[in-house]
């Protein structure tokens, strides 16, 4: 039928579509004319398009509106499941590359940790790093340290030690220690979980508005309780441990006011050598705390610590920030031993005045004892062992004590003399100890 190219079909009352393939493409309306039914190429549209656009026109403004409001929610909705499909896969690429060290059984996953990394779970700010507070799936409540990474930048092994010293650090186990239950570390950030201490910091309670609440009872206990804790430290661990930045900020409190040295973000070991003083490479303590001897020797040891720990319990006696509060260059060793003349019987004048009743007897002997911590030479300095055992031999108390470090008792001045002008000027704010009418002695 190729050789077709003419055919008259009109008036056959024939309908539905003329094909405009093979011979078709020859033929002309005029083939096809009086045929109403009939539709195609050189015809009236067929008809099936034509209701598909009449039923387009018929659809009024605000159908059309709506029809391209649903496709674009349509489209946001699958945009947004994209990006959280995306997320989720980085969140669980990044958490692939975090590398958790657990120092006992726990019950939870580094995934959970990183889950406490939120504004709203930030519990305090030191100068190390940020700390928040989590809770596990497993109801446990932990503190997450978030440190930089220490090193090189590049170089991935070395971090000058600190990962084998958190490995170390990690196995201490003291009832006075808070426990650094796990470790985990990605390229960029270091996160230390410790054991939750819901009471803060002896700082934040002692110089905070609750301070007034913390009563002589509970300050000897903390006292004695975070001498323990360093103690252990310097005495019972092998290598032994210095910690390098003991300060009332680092003696945390848990929930019944027990008290738990924090912190060994500084802490070294001790060389093995018979020296057993190390040089530092990096400045050691925070400022208030820092033994005389380390500016002009830049090297510490278990002294150091001995006298940043005599610091804290000046803080405890008297209610007082180590610095800040006496002048100019004044720091509470030199405000304590210009009020007291280093005598014991000095120590009414720098009481805490928000302490209700004391026994006196208590605050002089803790007074005692931190005047031998804070002493110049810090082989005159008693070890922490010998700061448990004397502060637990309380005068009157059944026990002697075997430890026979006098105390330097400088002459006091007359009454209205230069030294206690002095004194006068640099007691600071809180200028009214407690009477001695309410003491129970
Ligand atoms: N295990 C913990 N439990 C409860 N709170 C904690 C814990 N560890 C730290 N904190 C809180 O976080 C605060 C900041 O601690 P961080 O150790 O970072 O700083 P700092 O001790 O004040 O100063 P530095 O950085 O010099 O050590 C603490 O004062 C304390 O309130
Ligand atoms: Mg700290």
């Amino acid at each position: 039928m190729q050789s077709l190219t003419a055919v008259d079909f009109s008036y056959n009352n024939l309908s539905g579509e003329v094909p405009s393939t093979g011979q078709f493409g020859y033929f002309n309306a005029t083939s096809f004319a009086g045929n109403a039914g009939l539709c195609g190429a050189f015809l009236s549209p067929c008809r099936s398009v034509g209701v598909a656009t009449s039923a387009l026109r018929s659809l009024s403004s605000t159908s059309k509106l709506l029809l391209v409001l649903g496709l674009l929610a349509l489209s946001v909705v699958f945009a947004g499941a994209a990006v959280l499909k995306a997320r989720s896969l980085k969140r669980s690429a990044e958490a692939r590359a975090w590398r958790l060290t657990a120092f006992q059984r726990l019950d939870f996953a580094v995934d959970d940790v990183l889950d406490c990394l939120k504004e709203e779970n930030v519990i305090g700010k030191g100068g190390s790093g940020i700390v928040y507070k989590g809770a596990m799936p497993g109801g446990a409540v932990v503190a997450v340290k978030r440190l930089p990474a220490i090193g090189r930048a590049g170089a991935a092994h070395d971090d000058y030690g600190f990962s084998a010293e958190i490995q170390t650090l990690g196995r201490i186990r003291h009832r006075h220690i808070v426990r650094l239950l796990g470790f985990a570390a990605n390229r960029e950030t270091n996160l230390l979980v410790y054991e939750y201490m819901p009471n803060g910091s002896l700082g934040e309670v002692l110089h905070g508005k609750k301070g007034g609440h913390l009563q002589w009872a509970t300050r000897f206990k903390i006292a004695v309780e975070a001498a323990k804790g360093l103690c252990y430290l310097h005495h019972d661990c092998s290598p032994p441990i210095l910690h390098r930045d003991v300060k009332s900020n680092n003696i945390l409190l848990d929930a019944d006011f027990e008290a738990h040295v924090a912190d060994f973000g500084l802490a070294k070991f001790l060389r093995g050598n018979a020296g057993g003083s190390e040089c530092m490479s990096a400045i050691a303590g925070s400022y208030g705390y820092i033994a005389p001897e380390y500016a002009y020797t830049l090297k510490v040891d278990e002294k150091s610590d001995v006298y940043s720990f005599g610091v804290v319990l000046l803080e405890l006696i008297a209610g007082r920030k180590p610095v800040g509060e006496f002048g100019d260059g004044v720091d509470i060793v030199h405000w304590v031993r210009t009020v007291t003349g280093s005598s014991k019987e000095g120590v009414m004048k720098i009481a805490d005045p928000r302490l209700s009743t004391v026994p006196l007897y208590e605050l002089t002997h803790v007074f005692y004892v931190a005047m031998l911590c804070v002493a110049e030479q810090s082989v005159e300095r008693p070890t922490m062992r010998e700061v448990v055992q004397i502060l637990a031999d309380m005068p009157g108390s059944t026990s002697t004590t075997s430890i026979d470090v006098p105390l330097v008792i400088e002459p006091k001045e007359e009454d209205g003399g230069p030294e206690k002008k002095q004194q006068q000027q640099q007691e600071g704010p809180h200028d009214s100890p407690p009477q001695q009418d309410l003491l129970s002695i």
